[in-house]
């Protein structure tokens, strides 16, 4: 559904969300939970490396298609969100794209983000999260009986910007704005876009 729906989305706007998300980004990225890699034509020259984690086989097929297409070296792996196989600080930006929502657990993914990023490194985001005002919040809730179960796992009413800043990342950047692709998206509509940095370990307390 996801291959077949997004293209629409991205003519009415996630296309300049993604440009947004990756500008300026440097170094060697992991993206977690990269779906059908439609965020790999806006990696800039000044990344070396892109690593692309996804589980879903037919989106990580669609990921190695767009990989070949991609302007930097993308590699394009099978793997889950809460045990990254790789090591403590191994890549200088982490890139989260609405996959936050849908993970079963926001602080065990972030924990291995964190865990993978060098010191100093940024967390790039872009996700549907909870709304600031609390009407929207109990529609929000009441969607998040039904939403899981016909959007593959996405909840509507979580607090993404709490949960990084929880998993000891210090959120440099967000951006707030209200994005509904479709009617039926009302409870999806609030998004964030940002990036946070992994603080040097003389910085954490
Ligand atoms: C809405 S899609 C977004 C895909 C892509 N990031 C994008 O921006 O187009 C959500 C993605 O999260 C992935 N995902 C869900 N649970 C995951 C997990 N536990 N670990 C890694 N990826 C996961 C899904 O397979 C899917 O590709």
């Amino acid at each position: 559904m996801y291959s077949r729906f997004a293209p629409a989305a991205e003519k009415l706007g996630v296309s300049e969300h993604r440009a947004e998300l990756l500008r300026g980004v440097n170094g060697k990225v992991l993206e977690v939970g990269a779906g059908s890699g439609l965020n790999f034509a806006y990696y800039p020259p000044t990344v070396s490396e892109v690593v692309a984690i996804e589980p879903e086989p037919h989106l990580r097929a669609r990921a190695a298609q767009a990989a070949v297409r991609a302007p930097v070296k993308v590699t394009v792996m099978d793997g889950m969100d809460s045990e990254l196989p790789f090591n403590d600080a191994a890549f200088d930006v982490v890139v989260a794209s609405l996959m936050l929502c849908s993970v079963p657990d926001q602080r065990a993914s972030l924990a291995e983000m964190h865990r993978v990023l060098r010191a100093g490194g940024e967390l790039r985001f872009y996700e549907h999260v909870v709304a600031q005002q609390p009407g929207i919040v109990i529609i929000q809730k009441v969607a998040d009986i039904f939403w899981p179960h016909v959007g593959a796992g996405c909840h509507t009413s979580r607090d993404t910007l709490g949960a990084i800043e929880d998993a000891g990342f210090s959120v440099s950047s967000v951006r707030r704005f209200q994005f509904q692709p479709c009617l039926m998206c009302i409870p999806a509509s609030p998004h964030i876009i940002g990036m946070a940095t992994k603080d040097p370990p003389e910085l954490l307390h």
